[in-house]
Order: structure tokens, then sequence, then C-alpha cells
């Protein structure tokens, strides 16, 4: 890398893992009073809800708002039948006050009634739906927000962003009896997921198992002071705990019994509601949704949706996003900046497109496990500097060396994300490395108050006990919590996955992956 640059300050706002910085930059405040306890009390009661726990020994009152935005209907396990579970060949959706003609901006109301699989209404809420209104001729699609009424009835309502024809859509991802399942397994079974520990000395290696926290068993402990996070392995029968060397994934324990797999499974996972609804007819109309926007940047208001597709370009309904469909524009948006990528393989695609969409950005091969990274790109004429990596253990990957620090300079963007890899341990844990993040972030910003911080929303995805999209929501829910009213921009990746025409999954395809970075650049490169 020609390229000068202040190497010497300590400062390096280059965020190496998370934790680094949460170490180095670590500030009292957050703007809140958080106080995460240490993360090995979250495992003391493996019994029931930690989160609820949580509230009554330690809480402060802001904790304990944020994890009530996560509160879903309860629902007792041991009285579930199969038969009294939300079914989606059942279960319907008829359109409230329909007409024959609609105009762009307004808003179209669905009713879903939901019955069990012997054909009987339901009485009660808490399924979980994805819903969108879309268009396959115009590729387009824009999701819809659902409101629970409690009693087996739910309203979905959608704006209508184009003229033409659209199409509900509706789908129930889980029964409210498989989201009970779900959240038990959650506070549970953190160590449903489990991973491996390589040690290595003297030509001697062994293998073992690691986790936050391990029950019940002799130890190696850890300790990552950078972060205040512990990290646990079974102590190997020959070696010492400092010869621990690789991580990789281990595997998945099977947590749930037959009758829990029947909510899980695939026949009444993530269908489509029938309905013999025709398509509605929207015509254009005078208002735009577009002219009043702001430019991009931080603290604006979130919308509801954040925005919609059309063409198969998103349109952000929070301010004017830009595309930048010619390599040139991306290059010259990213003229003379630093990128830092932190956090899982989905924002790995992020840095695979922009490394293939612009030619001039070149791959320097680190020699490093391409999973876990870190993965530099450059483009030294342009003075870009590019990089991604794995954001701190727990990480489902491939045998990876832990990896120390890299340096940069102090003029960045930063983009995170977080919650994959957190989908399936109590929320309290998730919290807690929020609370890390968000305590860096915020005194990263007031240093360098220049820097554009941005945070990935989680997509949709997963439908399994190990990671759902329920799950990933409600963690979604918290970090939009913990970061309102800071200088950081949450990308919504959320809305543009799940009304997008491509299946869902959770490495999203080539045009989502392109309109999440154009929006991306559109916050870098305001206009
Ligand atoms: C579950 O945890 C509670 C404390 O939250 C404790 O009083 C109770 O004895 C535990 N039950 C079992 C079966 O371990
Ligand atoms: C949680 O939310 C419910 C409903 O919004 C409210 O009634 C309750 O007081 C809240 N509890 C806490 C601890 O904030
Ligand atoms: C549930 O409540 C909503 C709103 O009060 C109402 O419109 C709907 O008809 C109710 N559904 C049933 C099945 O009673
Ligand atoms: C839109 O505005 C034009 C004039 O600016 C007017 O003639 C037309 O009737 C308006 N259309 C609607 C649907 O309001």
């Amino acid at each position: 890398m020609n390229r000068s640059r202040n190497i010497s300050g300590i400062v390096l706002c280059v965020i190496v893992t998370i934790t680094w910085v949460s170490y180095h930059l670590l500030t009292p405040g957050c703007g809140k009073k958080y106080e995460p306890p240490p993360l090995r009390w979250y495992f003391n009661v493996l019994n029931n809800s930690i989160a609820t726990d949580y509230y009554q020994q330690h809480t402060t009152t802001e904790f304990a708002e944020l994890l009530n935005l996560t509160r879903w209907p309860d629902l007792s396990l041991k009285e579930l039948k199969f038969t009294d579970s939300t079914s989606p060949k059942e279960t319907q959706y008829h359109i409230i006050n329909k007409r024959d003609l609609y105009k762009v901006g307004e808003t179209l109301d669905v009713l879903i009634t939901t019955k069990d699989h012997m054909g009987r209404l339901k009485t009660y809420g808490g399924d979980f739906f994805q819903t969108k209104l879309h268009s396959s001729k115009k590729k387009a699609g824009v999701p819809g927000q659902v409101k629970d009424y409690g009693n087996g009835s739910y309203l979905a309502t959608f704006l209508l962003p184009w003229s033409g024809e659209a199409q509900v859509n509706i789908r129930l991802i889980h029964s409210s009896e498989a989201i009970a399942v779900l959240k038990d397994k959650r506070d549970k079974y953190p160590e449903k997921v489990y991973f491996n520990g390589y040690f290595e000395s003297l030509g001697v290696s062994e293998v073992t198992e690691c986790n936050l926290k391990i029950s019940g068993k002799n130890v190696c402990e850890f300790n990552d002071p950078a972060a205040g996070e512990i990290w646990q392995c079974v102590r190997p029968k020959t070696l010492p705990c400092d010869s621990w060397r690789y991580h990789s994934m281990g595997g998945y324990r099977q947590v749930t019994n037959s009758l829990e797999n029947s909510f899980l499974s695939g026949s009444v996972t993530d269908h489509n509601i029938p309905s013999s609804e025709p398509p509605v007819n929207i015509v254009q109309s005078n208002s735009s949704l577009t002219s009043k926007l702001p430019v991009c940047k931080t603290n604006l208001e979130p919308s509801l949706p954040s925005g919609y597709y059309y063409e198969d370009q998103w349109t952000s309904l929070v301010c004017l996003g830009q595309h930048f469909s010619k390599p040139d524009d991306a290059r010259a948006c990213l003229r003379g900046r630093d990128i830092y990528m932190f956090g899982d393989s989905t924002l790995r695609q992020w840095f695979e497109y922009l490394e293939q969409f612009i030619p001039s950005l070149g791959r320097i091969d680190l020699h490093l496990n391409y999973q876990s990274g870190p993965l530099l790109a450059v483009d030294p004429d342009y003075g870009i500097v590019m990089r991604w990596r794995a954001h701190g253990l727990p990480l489902r990957t491939t045998k990876t060396a832990q990896i120390s620090q890299i340096g940069g300079g102090p003029y960045t963007v930063v983009v995170i994300t977080l919650w994959a890899h957190f989908t399936n341990y109590p929320l309290a844990v998730y919290l807690q490395r929020l609370v890390r993040v968000c305590k860096a972030v915020e005194s990263l910003s007031t240093r360098s108050p220049q820097t554009t911080v941005l945070f990935k929303s989680a997509n949709t995805g997963y439908k399994t006990v190990y990671g759902s999209d329920w799950l990933s929501l409600q963690l979604d829910i918290l970090m939009r919590a913990a970061f309102k009213g800071m200088a950081v921009t949450v990308l919504d990746a959320w809305d543009m996955t799940s009304c997008h025409y491509l299946p869902d999954g959770i490495h999203p395809g080539p045009p989502v992956i392109r309109n999440e970075v154009d929006l991306m650049l559109s916050y870098i490169c305001p206009k």
C-alpha cells in the first residue's frame, strides 16, 4: 500500500475487532445507563428465561425496557397438540373494504384469520407472518406491517408505492406454537450449537468442545480482556490451556422432541397462505412518496416500510437513496475512504460485491482463513482501502486461527453487523455484546465525528430452532432500540430481503446485495 497514512496514533480508529475497539475506546455512558453483568451470570440459571431473571436481579430500567420490546405472547408448551396449532393451509385472508382502483401512496388493509389443522378458528395470537405486496412482471415488492389482535386475527397493512398491478402475499413463517418452542430452546439450551477448540503443542493435538459457557465440565477459560467476554473450552486431557490454536464450528445438538419437531417441520414452516384474492389495481397519483425525503445521513426517522422494489431497484423511503450502476460511480464515492466491515458472512457479501464491481479494487492475499478474515482489498490510485473481518466468538466457521489486530487510518467508514451467530443464545448474551459495541461506537464518534458508522440489520433467511427469522427479528428489535438516537445509521436489510422475489436465504442473491450496497454508498456519499 503506497499510501501515506498516519499510523502513529493509537487511535487507529480501525476497529480491528468489535471487541478490540470496545476495550480501547470504552467509556461509560452510551447515552444510557446499561451496565451489563459478567457473561458468566447469564448461564447460572439454565432452567428458565435467563432474560427474565436478569430483570429481577440486576436490572436498570432501561435494560428492562429494551428486553420488554421483544415480548411475544406466551404459550405453555405442555398443553400443545399439533392439530391445535396454526395451519397455513386452513388459514385465510381477505382484503378489507376492497375497491376497484387504488392510488399510489394509499394503503391496503388485509385481515388474516388463522385456523388450526382441524379448520377451527384460532383464538389467540403470536403467529409469525411475513407479508408483501408484489408484482413479478414489474419486479416490484414492498413489505407489509402486521398487527396481532391477540384473538387469532391479524391485520396486515401495505403501502401502495407503484402504479399497475400488485398481488398480496402472506407467508406463515412459524405458528405461535413453533415460536413457543423457539423461545424455550433459545433460553434453555444455549449450548445447542457448539464449537471446537484445537489445542496443539510439540506435535501433540487435541480437539475439545467450546462455547461461551460449558456447563458441568472442567474447562479452560479464555478471558478476552479486550471484550470482557469469556470463551470456554473443555480442558484437554494432556495439553495446557494456552496451547489453544484454532477455533471452528462443532455441531448442532438435538434439543427438540417429536412433538416440538412437528411444529417446526417443513410442512408448516414458511408456507404461503392460499387465497383467491385477485391482484389490486393501482393508478398514479400526484403525490410523490420521495419528493420530501432528506438526503441520507444519521439519525433519520425510520420509515415503515423502509422502502420498496420497482424494476429490481430499491427505493428508500427513509432518505434519497442513489443507485451506483457504473463501477466508476461507486469508485468515485469511495475515493480516499478506509472502510472497515465487521460482522458475518452477510456483510462479507458486500465486500465481495464491491471487490467484483470495481475492477481497480484488488484483493491483497493475507493467507488467512476466508471465513473469518481479515480480507483486504485496495485501490491504490484512488486510495481506497476496504477490509472485512468476522466479529468475535461465537462464530460458526471452518477452522480458523485467532487473529490479532490490523492497523489503519483515522477517516473511516465503519460497517458492522452482528446477529446471525447469536440467534441460538438467550437475548441477554446479545444485549451484552450489543452494549459493548454501542459504547465503542459512541466513543468512536466522539473522537472522530466524521466517521460514518453504519449498522447492517439482520436479514431474513433462517427457519430452524438454531436460527430463525423470528429469533433474528428479536435481536434486530434490540439492536434498533439500542442505537436509537446515536450517530449510527441502521441499514434496513430486513425489509430488503423479506419482500424480494428471490427465495429467502441467509445469503441473499445478487440483486439484493447490489441494492444493499447502493444504500450503504448513499449514506457514504449523500446527495
Ligand atoms: C429453576 O430456577 C429457579 C430459580 O430461577 C430455581 O428456584 C428452581 O429450583 C430451578 N428449577 C430447577 C428444576 O432447576
Ligand atoms: C412492558 O410493556 C408492557 C406493554 O407495553 C407494559 O405494560 C409493561 O409495563 C412493560 N414492562 C416494563 C418492565 O417496562
Ligand atoms: C379480533 O379483533 C379484531 C379487532 O378488534 C376484530 O376486527 C376481529 O374480528 C376479531 N377476530 C375474531 C376472530 O374475533
Ligand atoms: C394531478 O395534477 C394535475 C395538474 O397538476 C391535474 O390536472 C390532475 O387532475 C391531477 N391528478 C390527480 C389524480 O389528482
